[in-house]
């Protein structure tokens, strides 16, 4: 049985489908703080939080697990500069739990949901794996710290990991059965469009003078079954003895905050409101990735590559879904 911890959530969603389409058994542990419980598409779903340490230990005792796929944290990084400390709390001290609970019980696959904000402002684009690692906000940090337990916990209990650092996650389920519905929401891609459809008055684009060709921050954008398939990747990687550790998850492509407001323009067919607003802090101004890495040891290939497609997939699930999984 596979764990899937913030299986309710955006991108843990996408991916509990894609492991239901290859017929694993699934828990998903999820607190429902942000996820949502339509956005399981099978599975049982154990409604915990993961700060309760002896929950988590009871459910490791009871079912025969397999592997942990941790997606549950919280995301945002102007809040991890306002509060530092739910973040810890939250990000690693809520891991441990999960790696105490697995030593315990000999669980022994592990797959962890890094970030590009593990790098901070990177000397040089793209970004491979080895590059320099010092996150400029709490939230990256998090992250990080996480990584570097992992391979202690590989080096000393046997247990064997991928961390997937992911860049920009964007885009919905091509079928429609899924979507992008954080409360509030703060990515990109999701306000332009509701935006769109007038559930947002206007969109704030945080800073027009950065040094870049328009000014404003540049981006890679991955689509979230291409997130998802990864995690089946590597799910197999480790069945098969693979050597696990880091990955980057992104197209390659740079685009900046600008040409994402031209794309969901074009995707939706008209003007969408926008306004400059100051830089917010935490924010590097570009970050994308290298993912060769994925692409040679996981075997990874991204099937929505293109920027207008991953807007497509997500304008076709919000215009379905206005009020998301209210609808
Ligand atoms: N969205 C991105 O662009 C992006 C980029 C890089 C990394 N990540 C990482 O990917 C992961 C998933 O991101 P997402 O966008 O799907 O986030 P999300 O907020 O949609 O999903 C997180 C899920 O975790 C659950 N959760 C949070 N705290 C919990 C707790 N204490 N106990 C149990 N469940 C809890 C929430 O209810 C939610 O369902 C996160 O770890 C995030 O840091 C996301």
């Amino acid at each position: 049985m596979i764990v899937v911890t913030g299986g309710a959530g955006y991108i843990g969603s996408h991916t509990v489908k894609s492991l239901l389409a290859r017929r694993e058994p699934i828990v998903v542990l999820d607190d429902l703080s942000e996820g949502h419980r339509d956005a399981v598409l099978g599975g049982k779903l154990e409604t915990i939080d993961l700060g309760d340490r002896e929950a988590v230990r009871e459910i490791f005792h009871r079912e025969p697990i397999e592997a942990v796929i941790h997606f549950a944290a919280l995301c945002s990084v102007p809040d991890s500069v306002r509060d530092p400390d739910r973040y810890f709390r939250a990000n690693v001290e809520n891991t441990l739990h999960l790696l105490s609970a697995m030593v315990e019980t000999h669980v022994r696959f592990f797959i962890f949901s890094s970030s590009a904000a593990t790098y901070g402002t990177p000397e040089r684009t793209p970004i491979a794996e080895d590059h320099r690692c010092a996150p400029i906000n709490p939230y990256g940090l998090t992250k990080l710290q996480v990584e570097d337990a992992l391979r202690w916990y590989g080096e000393s209990h046997g247990l064997r990991s991928v961390s997937l650092r992911y860049f920009n996650a964007a885009g919905a389920d091509p079928d429609g059965d899924l979507g992008e519905d954080h409360r509030p929401e703060g990515h990109l891609v999701p306000l332009l469009l509701r935006a769109a459809i007038g559930r947002v008055p206007r969109v704030s684009l945080f800073g027009d003078d950065y040094v870049t060709p328009d000014g404003t921050c540049i981006r890679d954008y991955v689509h979230v079954t291409d997130l998802a398939d990864a995690h089946c990747l590597a799910l197999d990687a480790l069945r098969r003895g693979g050597d696990g550790g880091v990955f980057n998850l992104g197209n390659g492509a740079g685009y900046s905050v600008r040409s994402v407001v031209a794309a969901a323009e074009r995707v939706v067919g008209k003007p969408i409101p926008t306004q400059i607003a100051p830089r917010r802090p935490g924010d590097p101004p570009v970050l994308v990735a290298s993912s060769d890495r994925a692409a040679r040891e996981l075997g990874w290939k991204p099937k929505f590559a293109d920027l207008d497609v991953i807007v497509s997939t997500a304008w076709n699930w919000i215009r379905e879904h206005p009020d998301g999984y209210d609808n």
